[in-house]
């Protein structure tokens, strides 16, 4: 989808940020788009902070000179600014596309609110076309792969599971953990499942975000929209 769209999402998002807040900054490229229009407002004298979700928005944050700390050192974030891979009706989100989704995860559930900003191709009637991405220990991963696709066979779904890669090489998370791309269909419950497969040993973290956002925006060749729950 176009970059047009992403600046349109990150522009709106934008007027959410006010003086003095600590921001949650997702990762990805809409993210990217959101924190090159932040560092024209704070060139203009805005003044926030920010904590970030991976090693990729860090290198763009310290390069656009967004001030960064830590969820240890603010406590609490006013809020969070992050993209997503699929958006349902409910609010729901698959994330992880871009390998990020266990500090995403974390950062989104310390944040007081969490705007997702994409555009409109990532809305979708149900989750599940986007392949479900889970960080995994890579302490005997194969395993743990096989135990995610039987829990998976035991509640019905039916599907594949592969471990990712970056050109030949195993992909390694910013935690230095691997990540299965789960290709199971639609979902039908996303929290059930988001529960079941945090219960397996091994398994850090889904790419299910569920009720962790109640407000979407969305760029389109319209305009912006954004959806509240
Ligand atoms: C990274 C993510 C991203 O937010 C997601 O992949 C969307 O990225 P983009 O804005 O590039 O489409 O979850 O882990």
């Amino acid at each position: 989808m176009s970059k047009e769209m992403k600046i349109i999402a990150a522009k709106e998002a934008i007027t959410y940020v006010k003086d003095g807040m600590t921001l949650g900054l997702g990762t990805g490229s809409t993210v990217d788009e959101f924190l090159i229009l932040l560092s024209k407002e704070i060139q203009n004298g805005l003044n926030i902070c920010g904590v970030v979700t991976s090693e990729k928005t860090k290198n763009l944050s310290n390069k656009l000179s967004i001030p960064l700390t830590t969820l240890e050192n603010v406590k609490k974030l006013d809020l969070t600014i992050d993209g997503a891979d699929e958006i349902d009706a409910d609010l729901s989100l698959i994330k992880g596309g871009g390998g990020a989704l266990l500090r995403e995860k974390i950062i989104a559930f310390n944040s007081s609110e969490v705007l997702i900003i994409a555009d409109e191709s990532k809305l979708v009637d149900k989750l599940g076309i986007f392949k479900l991405p889970i960080e995994v220990s890579p302490y005997e991963h194969e395993v743990t792969s096989f135990k995610i696709m039987d829990k998976l066979n035991e509640v019905g779904y039916n599907g594949s599971i592969s471990l990712r890669k970056d050109d030949q090489n195993i992909f390694i998370t910013d935690g230095g953990n691997y990540i299965y791309d789960l290709s199971i269909g639609l979902i039908n419950e996303p929290d059930n499942l988001e529960q079941l497969l945090n219960l397996i040993p091994g398994v850090f973290e889904n790419g299910l975000f569920i009720n962790l956002t109640k407000k979407v925006i969305i760029g389109s060749e319209n305009g912006v929209r954004v959806i509240t729950k």
